[in-house]
């Protein structure tokens, strides 16, 4: 009787993986990274059970203990802090390149008094990040792509963006267009999901099929390591200054099993959407302990990136 329990366990086990594994959200274009932040803001799943940042925590150095959405909140008062934002006046335009549902966009707007433009290239968050946000709030969003800004030259005093990079294909395109719209002497606030720098270790061929899944599992065309990014912005001819950048991933390690626990603490945030969704839901654990493991090994890092004032 025992034996055959695990039979059926071990092989729906199997199954689950398989499917995993062919199931994927392989980056193809940016319809397919639109398409997949479509699905992910239609279904409800990720705002009913994180809230409204689609981004990581921020649990202080050594990590404390607390709730995964204040950390997410605190994320956005720490990068401000590290970026110098805070030292813009209130008005100062802000461009919030990926805005996911505007999480961040509503939270500079108005505890910091700036005037936030969220580009997403999802036309489903840019409706919900409009819905989500009250009339008179100085923030407003609009479906763009990051690599085709369709603003002038220099036109925002500070260029915001939080974990964008790992869907763009062009990373140098993507840092010339950051820095293009970014007048001169403005505020750069980044953070990034980067990898390892080949200098520091060639992956061994597990590291290289767990990378393989962190790209295909969730549109991903490429990573960049914290130190080539920093070089695609210091090579863009609109850089004017030093690029600094730092390692958050002790600080912001903790979310991840914290993403999984949430629906462990709050079952009725997933379960009350309905089968598809618990489906849905336990469709991305294997992700989540994965960049769980590449983060805690060192394989992947999390970057953030300022101009030096
Ligand atoms: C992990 S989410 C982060 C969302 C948001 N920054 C936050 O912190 O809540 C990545 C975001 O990047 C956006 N994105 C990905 N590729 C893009 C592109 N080429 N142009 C504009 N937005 C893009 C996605 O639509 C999504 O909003």
């Amino acid at each position: 009787m025992w034996l055959f329990v695990l039979f059926f366990l071990g092989a729906s086990l199997f199954l689950a993986v398989l499917v995993w594994l062919k199931n994927n959200r392989r980056y193809r274009s940016g319809s397919s990274v639109a398409s997949a932040y479509d699905k992910w803001t239609e279904d409800q799943l990720l705002e009913r059970l994180w809230g409204d940042h689609v981004h990581l925590g921020y649990y202080g150095n050594p990590p404390r203990n607390f709730d995964f959405r204040q950390a997410k909140v605190a994320f956005v008062h720490e990068l401000v802090k590290w970026s110098g934002l805070e030292r813009l006046p209130p008005g100062s335009r802000v461009l919030d390149v990926g805005c996911g549902v505007g999480g961040s966009a509503r939270i500079l707007a108005k505890e910091y008094g700036l005037e936030v433009v969220g580009i997403s290239i999802s036309p489903a968050q840019v409706k919900r990040a409009s819905a989500l946000t009250s009339e008179g709030t100085s923030s407003r969003f609009e479906v763009m792509d990051a690599l085709d800004l369709k603003f002038e030259n220099g036109s925002f005093d500070a260029v915001w963006g939080v974990e964008v990079g790992p869907h763009i294909p062009d990373k140098q395109l993507f840092a010339n267009e950051l820095l293009r719209v970014l007048r001169p002497g403005g505020v750069l606030a980044l953070a990034d999901w980067n990898r390892r720098d080949a200098q520091d270790g060639e992956m061994t061929i597990f590291e290289r099929f767990v990378m393989t899944q962190l790209l295909d599992q969730w549109a991903h065309p490429e990573f960049a390591s914290i130190w080539e990014f920093r070089q695609n912005l210091l090579r863009s001819p609109f850089c004017q200054g030093v690029i600094e950048t730092d390692d958050w991933t002790v600080p912001t390690s903790p979310s991840w099993i914290e993403s999984i626990l949430e629906g462990i603490r709050r079952p009725r945030a997933v379960l009350g959407l309905g089968p598809k969704a618990f489906v849905q839901a336990i469709r991305e654990v294997p992700t989540i302990l994965l960049m769980m493991w590449a983060f805690k090994t060192g394989l992947m890092q999390f970057g953030v990136f300022r101009i030096k004032s």
